[in-house]
């Protein structure tokens, strides 16, 4: 959306820090032994104590609060009391709410406990590359220069991008205008970012997938050639300059 007055801004400020702070403490409780379910309805319950409606839920019939995808589950992950957590787990954790009309999205990968498993470079690197990426946006950027330095980036660490998977404009519903911010660049798509607007700009850097796919279940997204898939998101607002980082408090950086 085009922020075009103060109540707007606040809008989205209000409701980017409760899916932010609801994000940071389902990281947080989440333990080895815990069942996704259990670890969805502890951030269900967060999103209700604002007012905050779950996105997914809300407009997409999703069956949970949050979208909870582990190891080789890429996203969209449905959270089930018979999934259990356990050591070394690659976690993704997306939430996206709304409140008074307003919606905001962010999401994190961790690893859970003692990193037996050695996903911790994949996951600093999502990080990495979404922040390089996003203090790269200005009124102005080109979005397919933004798809264009996280796929390069991604290939510096030796990983690749999920192509058929981006980030979105966010604010009145929470997929708008521009509608593909991809990982790669499209060299056709001329399309710029505009100041005052806000977006959800995502990372889907990957070991082995080019491609998600979904499985059975009308929900669940794995990668194409297997491997591990990391996700990072921050609801932004673009500006002239560094752009304001709207879910900065769920702390994925
Ligand atoms: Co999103
Ligand atoms: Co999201």
């Amino acid at each position: 959306m085009s922020i075009t007055k103060e109540s707007e801004l606040k809008g989205m400020k209000r409701i980017s820090e409760v899916v932010a702070k609801t994000l940071k403490q389902m990281r947080e409780y989440a333990e080895v032994g815990m069942s996704t379910k259990e670890l969805d309805e502890y951030g269900g319950n967060i999103l209700k104590s604002y007012g905050a409606k779950s996105a997914p839920y809300e407009t997409y019939g999703f069956p949970g609060y949050s979208c909870i995808s582990v190891n080789k589950e890429a996203a969209h992950g449905i959270p089930s009391s018979k999934k259990t957590l356990k050591e070394g787990d690659l976690i993704n954790i997306d939430v996206s709410a709304e409140l008074n009309g307003f919606w905001s999205d962010n999401g994190g990968s961790f690893v859970l406990g003692k990193d037996i498993y050695n996903h911790q470079p994949l996951v600093n690197a999502s990080k990495e590359i979404l922040h390089k990426a996003i203090y790269s946006i200005r009124g102005g950027t080109k979005i397919s220069d933004i798809g264009y330095l996280i796929e390069s980036e991604a290939k510096k660490y030796g990983y690749k991008v999920i192509k058929n998977l981006a980030g979105h404009g966010v604010g009145r519903s929470l997929h708008e205008q521009p509608e593909n911010i991809l990982n790669y660049r499209v060299k056709r798509n001329k399309e710029r970012f505009k100041k005052n607007t806000t977006v959800a700009i995502e990372t889907f850097i990957s070991t082995k997938s080019t491609t998600a796919m979904g499985l059975s279940d009308g929900w669940t997204l794995v990668g194409n050639k297997g491997g591990y898939i990391t996700q990072h998101e921050h609801t932004i607002m673009v500006t002239d300059r560094e752009p304001l980082i709207l879910t900065k408090s769920n702390g994925i950086w």
